[in-house]
């Protein structure tokens, strides 16, 4: 079968792409502007670069057609945080991907503890077990489309004790997009 996006509407692309290239890691950002912290959850996410180590987010247009919070406090900031979400965050992930109007904070209005790691970057979700310090590398407009692209390069990582052991191997169960569900505990395989 040969199915040719152009004959569908947006909202069935989208559920075509969610389904079949999966699971997507879920980049949870906590950024900081002048309406205060926000935190919101993108899946559009993957990592394009170790040097320098980088990775990409998609923002899809505000449905108001401006820009999406998250978006608009990293280009005016330069800073993100990316928490890792694990399977306990399921539920505050949905709750925070409200779009509540620009300077209301979703972890206080979703009740989402947060804690800094470090002083120049936005806190991290504070049971995260890994988490990215990132500055704004690259910003592009994808072309014909309401998406931006940013480039988000990552200056620190961030592991909870016991995660990471000796030789830099790492402990995560992180939770993945599925469509609109969730992966958790995806069965590892030697290749
Ligand atoms: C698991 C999950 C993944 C999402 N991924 C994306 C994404 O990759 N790109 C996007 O534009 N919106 C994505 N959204 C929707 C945003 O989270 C939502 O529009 C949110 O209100 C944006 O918040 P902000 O304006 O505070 O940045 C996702 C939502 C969920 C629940």
């Amino acid at each position: 079968m040969i199915i040719d996006p152009t004959e569908l509407k947006p909202d069935t692309v989208y559920k075509m792409m969610s389904n079949t290239i999966f699971p997507r890691p879920i980049a949870w950002i906590s950024t900081e502007g002048e309406g205060g912290l926000n935190l919101a959850p993108y899946s559009y996410f993957i990592p394009v670069s170790s040097e320098p180590p980088c990775v990409m987010v998609s923002f899809r247009q505000h449905e108001n057609g401006g820009l999406k919070d998250t978006i608009r406090n990293i280009l005016d900031m330069s800073k993100a945080t990316i928490s890792l979400a694990h399977e306990a965050h399921a539920s505050p992930i949905e709750a925070s991907a409200e779009p509540l109007p620009y300077g209301v904070s979703e972890s206080e209005h979703c009740r989402i503890d947060m804690k800094a790691v470090l002083d120049e970057y936005p806190p991290i979700v504070a049971d995260a077990q890994a988490a990215l310090l990132c500055s704004l590398y690259q910003i592009t407009e994808l072309k014909d489309s309401p998406m931006t692209i940013a480039f988000l390069k990552i200056e620190h990582f961030y592991y909870a004790e016991g995660v990471v052991d000796e030789r830099y191997n790492v402990h995560l169960r992180n939770i993945g997009r599925v469509g609109r569900d969730y992966l958790v505990d995806a069965k590892r395989i030697k290749g």
